[in-house]
């Protein structure tokens, strides 16, 4: 949450910086500011909503500095008003901060600072670690140590509590800047006769590919031509210097309409992508190279626990379905920010999994560090390299889909899915599936972007529905087996980019309790694949219909519903078990995406989220 961008270097900050934020903004998108160093002061202009605001205000007065920092907003103390907008300045004019996280003991810092004599226009916790700052800024005005903010920033960040990214510059160090990071991410990017420090790659790949992924605990001190991190304690840190694999064209819109539209359509290649150079040279089974684990110890694995937020999660329940049906091995599905806190007993011989597209999400973060505190291996599936998560972790998989910057996360999931059911298949190798069904299944994976694509092909379709159910306050998706959490999927995907009321059931608990929302004015989503079930299916959806309830049905093409029971159709390919839950998501994400649209809704910024939460 929160977008933070410093820049250091020959250019003129500004621009860069806005350009930055634009791409940040996904992180949270309340308020924008930025602060540029210029004639010896600071010219701060913040504004209340999107960038695009804060873009207008800045062209009033052009800012020619070229050390600066931006920031776009999340708010979490303070509502969201211009003062409350970062970056602060400290009331002495001395220091200016932005910061991504919440400091929690900032009450009784501000105490002690209001007796020091620093005043507050704010009513945020950053504002309060700004003063602090410059307290031990002013405190430092005859210390020996080679660098004045860098030495108060140290200090006052020893007292802070909670979590924090930063970057600080002082009004009398031009060309100087100090970031620092516990709990959110923070990249430095390494340009030619400049520095950029910012929250995530997709705010520095337009100047450079080569990163530092700062760790918790880090401080660094950046100039246009140099950067030194040390710890806290003060410790010299050697940089590991990475190279970023993707391009700014990656993390643009291109001819799209929105990032959710260009993600969903973009699925078949995020799919191949995800499994690429991952399946055996016979063709029976799966390989993934960053486990750090060996086929042994994976043998002597007596069950999983799997741990997510959000569409994270269903994509562990999926996961979990594939690993019990297909690998024979109880699995365990928890939201992360219910584990960390529940102190649920593990059985021994657990494998530990999270799964974060992010790799930031603070309760999966969380819920990574229980289980590696009670003695258990953790491995995890992510997207972002380099995220908290991919480092903390004991080994894991990486999702390669390229980045996701909309809200909604779409391409992230089916990847997390695909993975999934690839360790199905590499567990189950281990124990009874036979070379057979693990090269029918491995043919199955392997076909999975085509018929991820011929779903697509139903998007006019999918739109024609969309406008004739954008109307609705309340939706039902119902599925069962792998697809109940596709229901579950399809339910929070309308929710969070249309703010319809949508609820995920197993389709057969529906007449436990759901049943009594339906009417004319609350339709259904039902997946009818064909199957063993597909009877027990048709039930619940009569039973539906009895009750004057509209359905929207998600068929496969071998299927035949009885004539007058859906009142829309949606077909999709039949496909092997292990892939049906990918190519079951594409229909609801479209769905979902045009009644958005339909609605006139900001579909990549939903009102009230953003991408990677990471505040609890
Ligand atoms: O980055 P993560 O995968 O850890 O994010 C977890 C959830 O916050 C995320 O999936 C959220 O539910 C999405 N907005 C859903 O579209």
């Amino acid at each position: 949450m929160c977008g933070i961008i410093g820049y250091v270097g020959k250019q003129k900050a500004a621009p860069f910086i806005l350009e930055g934020l634009k791409r940040l903004e996904y992180r949270g998108y309340d308020s924008t500011g930025v602060a540029i160093l210029q004639n010896g002061a600071f010219s701060i202009v913040k504004k209340i909503g999107r960038v695009a605001n804060l873009e207008k205000e800045v062209a009033k007065a052009p800012l020619n500095g070229t050390f600066g920092m931006g920031h776009t907003r999340w708010a979490t103390h303070g509502g969201v008003t211009d003062a409350n907008a970062h970056p602060h300045l400290s009331s002495d004019g001395k220091i200016v901060l932005i910061h991504n996280g919440v400091i929690e003991n900032y009450g009784s810092m501000k105490k002690f600072l209001l007796t020091k004599g620093y005043t507050f226009e704010s009513e945020t916790d950053t504002e309060v670690l700004c003063n602090l700052i410059a307290y031990h800024y002013a405190k430092e005005a005859d210390s020996a140590e080679e660098n004045r903010c860098l030495a108060a920033v140290r200090k006052a960040l020893l007292h802070a509590e909670g979590t924090y990214g930063i970057v600080a510059m002082s009004v009398d160090l031009p060309g100087e800047m100090v970031a620092a990071r516990k709990g959110s991410p923070l990249i430095l990017g390494l340009g030619d006769g400049e520095n950029i420090v910012a929250s995530d790659v997709s705010a520095i790949v337009a100047r450079t590919q080569s990163v530092v992924y700062l760790k918790d605990g880090e401080i660094v001190h950046l100039t246009p031509k140099e950067f030194r991190i040390t710890t806290l304690d003060q410790e010299s840190v050697a940089p590991f210097v990475d190279q970023v694999t993707w391009s700014v064209a990656d993390a643009e819109m291109g001819t799209y309409a929105h990032f959710m539209e260009k993600e969903i359509f973009e699925q078949p290649i995020a799919l191949e992508n995800a499994m690429r150079g991952r399946f055996s040279e016979d063709g029976s089974t799966a390989n993934f190279g960053g486990l750090n684990i060996s086929a042994g110890e994976f043998r002597g694995i007596e069950r999983f626990t799997f741990c997510a937020c959000g569409t994270a999660l269903h994509a562990c329940m999926v996961t979990e379905h594939m690993i019990e049906r297909f690998a024979r091995i109880p699995v365990e599905c928890d939201y992360a920010s219910e584990f960390r806190y529940r102190n649920s007993p593990l059985f021994r011989n657990t494998l530990f999994f999270v799964m974060s597209q992010s790799g930031e999400t603070i309760d999966t973060l969380a819920a990574l560090r229980e289980a590696k505190r009670k003695g258990y291996k953790v491995l995890a599936v992510t997207n972002v390299v380099g995220s908290t998560v991919a480092r903390e972790a004991d080994g894991g998989i990486y999702q390669h889909v390229g980045p996701e910057i909309g809200v909604a996360s779409t391409k992230a999931f089916t990847s997390q899915l695909l993975i999934g059911a690839m360790l199905a298949l590499y567990i189950g190798r281990m124990r009874d599936l036979s070379f057979s069904d693990g090269v029918d299944y491995v043919r199955a994976l392997k076909g999975a972007p085509d018929l991820v694509r011929r779903a697509l092909e139903q998007a006019p379709h999918i739109q024609a529905i969309a406008r004739r159910y954008a109307r609705y306050a309340d939706m039902l998706f119902l599925g069962r087996l792998s697809l109940f959490p596709i229901a579950l999927e399809g339910a929070l995907k309308l929710k969070e980019i249309s703010y319809i009321h949508a609820e995920g059931y197993p389709a057969a608990e529906m007449k436990h309790g759901p049943i009594a929302l339906i009417s004319a004015d609350c339709p259904s989503v039902f997946f009818a694949p064909s199957g063993e079930i597909l009877n027990k299916i048709i039930s619940s959806m009569q039973e539906i219909k009895a009750r004057q309830g509209r359905i929207i049905a998600i068929i496969t093409e071998r299927v035949e519903l009885p004539a007058g029971l859906a009142d829309e159709i949606i077909v999709i390919p039949e496909c092997h078990e292990a892939v049906l839950p990918i190519v079951a998501s594409i229909p609801v994400q479209l769905l979902s995406y045009y009644i958005a649209v339909e609605r006139g809704c900001d579909v990549d910024k939903p009102r009230n989220l953003a991408k990677s939460v990471t505040v609890e």
